[in-house]
């Protein structure tokens, strides 16, 4: 069920500036996403969306305008706070996927929590991390999948284990640019599948970056970037797909129709 207001963006603008170089991406931008809402974010290809999600999750700062998560400001609190919020609050899927090519799927799933502690606290966390880490790689279809490295998995399977690391925090927020922009269409319909059942089912909140205009059309709302700004922000539609989690094989999450 979407509730109430989880993170707003108020007047957001960003330059980049590189030697003489200006590049403005964004002029304004304002929206908020609520609690348990799934909002895609669609737009040309450099139009600031990457951007947007990086000021979002405090991955850097806007140059003028404001961020805030459950009505508290973030943009502007110290780089430890900010950390801190990543590792605790937020979400992270990206494109490319951004595992660590020496670490296996369960380690790359573990690295979260492990950064939370110190080597001390670890030695006792670590059993209950380990165990809520495979929880997470079987839920995602990856329970035979453990111990391969990246190299050794394909671009569906890597993007099942960012996302399981990314879930390994409980985040409140997920934030997914472009997640299944390097797959075949059919691996990132089931990508977006589990995205969608962790939404419908967990309740997680979902902001994606999706070029797939049919996948964005079945997210709760779409908002479109274009010239540095909100061009258009669709009101949620009134149906949702039910989505169902399939216990059987402890696979992926499926639709069950409508
Ligand atoms: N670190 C950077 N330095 C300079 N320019 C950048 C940087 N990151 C992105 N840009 C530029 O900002 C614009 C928006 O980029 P981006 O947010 O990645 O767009 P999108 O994700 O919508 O494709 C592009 O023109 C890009 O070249
Ligand atoms: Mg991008």
């Amino acid at each position: 069920m979407v509730g109430q207001e989880l993170m707003r963006a108020g007047n957001l603008h960003k330059t980049y500036r590189k030697n003489a170089v200006c590049t403005p991406v964004l002029l304004g931008v304002d929206f908020e996403v609520n609690q348990g809402e799934f909002l895609s974010i669609v737009g040309p290809s450099g139009c600031g969306k990457s951007t947007l999600i990086h000021l979002l999750g405090t991955l850097d700062k806007p140059d003028q305008g404001e961020v805030y998560f459950r009505n508290q400001r973030i943009d502007n609190l110290p780089s430890s706070q900010r950390d801190h919020l990543r590792n605790r609050e937020f979400g992270f899927i990206f494109q490319f996927y951004h595992l660590l090519p020496e670490l296996t799927t369960l380690e790359n799933v573990l690295m979260p929590l492990m950064i939370r502690h110190s080597t001390l606290g670890w030695l006792t966390a670590r059993w209950r991390a380990i165990k809520k880490a495979k929880d997470l790689l079987g839920k995602v279809g990856l329970g035979h999948r453990m111990n391969h490295l990246p190299k050794e998995l394909s671009g569906g399977e890597l993007q099942r284990t960012a996302i399981a690391r990314a879930l390994i925090g409980d985040p409140a927020l997920l934030f997914a640019d472009e997640p299944t922009g390097n797959l075949d269409e059919s691996t990132g319909n089931g990508i977006f599948d589990t995205l969608r059942g962790l939404n419908q089912i967990d309740g997680v909140t979902i902001i994606m970056v999706t070029h797939n205009l049919d996948i964005a059309s079945t997210t709760h709302r779409t908002i479109r970037l274009a010239a540095g700004q909100v061009e258009s922000a669709e009101p949620a539609p009134a149906r949702v797909h039910p989505w169902v989690f399939d216990p059987r094989n402890e696979g992926p999450l499926r639709q069950t129709g409508g």
